[in-house]
């Protein structure tokens, strides 16, 4: 059996939010919930989470601030057994925080604050440099500076890391320092921001691969919620349904994707299945509410996988 995988994820530490509610407020409307929960969140933490639980060694370089949300997001990244000898506490500036509302059938709106991980910077990765070179797979997002973004993907190029970048939350970026990463994972949000071209159905979502291509990215993987993921490289492209499932709430779902993927990969499952076991490990996510906690481990995950996955008789 290949040895475990060791993933580094250079990202966000949020504490979220979530409200539920029938429906979003209206300009100037107070109106009542129907439901909160106090989460661990950010993009970064929530694929480090979700490498863990399906079993990966990971290793969190973040920030947090010095409050009791910093504190409670430390204690969280030890109870799992996140290596967090790269995740500091900085004076001054608060822990990131996300207000989430969540609308029936699990679609979500979601406010970040960025705090501390606007802190994070080159020079806090070159200092994790001996243990980051140790390392399968680095993980990025955008909730972070993309400076700091484009530092780790070359970084990880010199050293022959794999590197994934998941371009989220949407922002307009300096595609040739992005064009280095190994995979590139955008939603259809984030890809039409980057690409300019429109999502709505999976040839469009085709179509912006290719552009993104054509403009050096070397893998694109396309997540499409409930319609599942595209995935492209020069070679041509090919689409990996869903997994049909009744979501509660969506939040997260994007991140269980990329850190369950990067596990996989590193694990050298071939990638169109490592895509569809990503589709699934992500669609399972969205059957719970909340961000981390709605990720399941991998043996629930392999249950699931084993039964869906099995030939129809
Ligand atoms: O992708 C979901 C995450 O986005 C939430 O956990 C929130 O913190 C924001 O970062």
């Amino acid at each position: 059996m290949a040895s475990t995988p060791r993933i580094a994820v250079v990202g966000s530490a949020n504490t979220d939010l979530i409200t539920f509610a029938d429906r979003f407020p209206r300009a100037g409307e107070t109106m009542f919930g129907t439901g909160f929960d106090l989460g661990f969140g950010g993009k970064g933490a929530n694929q480090a989470i979700a490498a863990r639980l399906c079993g990966a060694e990971v290793l969190m370089l973040a920030k947090v601030g010095n409050d009791l949300f910093g504190e409670a997001t430390l204690r969280n990244f030890a109870s799992f057994g996140i290596d967090t000898a790269h995740v500091q506490v900085v004076e001054g500036v608060p822990t990131g925080v996300a207000p989430i509302f969540v609308e029936p059938g699990g679609q979500n709106r979601i406010i970040v604050v960025k705090g501390a991980n606007e802190r994070i910077t080159a020079a806090d990765v070159d200092a994790a440099a001996p243990e980051l070179r140790g390392v399968d797979t680095i993980i990025l997002q955008f909730e972070i500076p993309l400076d700091t973004v484009y530092h780790t993907i070359r970084f990880a190029r010199a050293h022959n890391i794999r590197c994934i970048v998941n371009p989220a939350p949407a922002l307009p970026a300096q595609l040739a320092d992005l064009t280095g990463a190994d995979y590139f994972i955008p939603n259809e949000t984030e890809a039409e921001l980057i690409s300019g071209r429109p999502v709505r159905t999976i040839e469009e979502a085709a179509s912006c691969a290719a552009v993104l291509l054509e403009k050096g990215f070397r893998r694109v993987v396309v997540t499409l919620g409930a319609r599942g993921s595209l995935v492209a490289d020069p070679a041509g492209h090919f689409h990996i349904p869903a997994f049909p499932v009744t979501a509660v709430d969506t939040t997260g779902a994007g991140d269980a994707f990329i850190g369950s993927f990067a596990v996989f990969l590193a694990e050298g499952v071939p990638e169109k299945d490592a895509v569809a076991r990503a589709n699934l490990y992500a669609a399972l996510s969205t059957t719970r509410i909340g961000t981390q906690k709605s990720f399941p481990r991998r043996v629930e995950f392999e249950a699931e996988w084993a039964r869906r996955s099995a030939p129809a008789r």
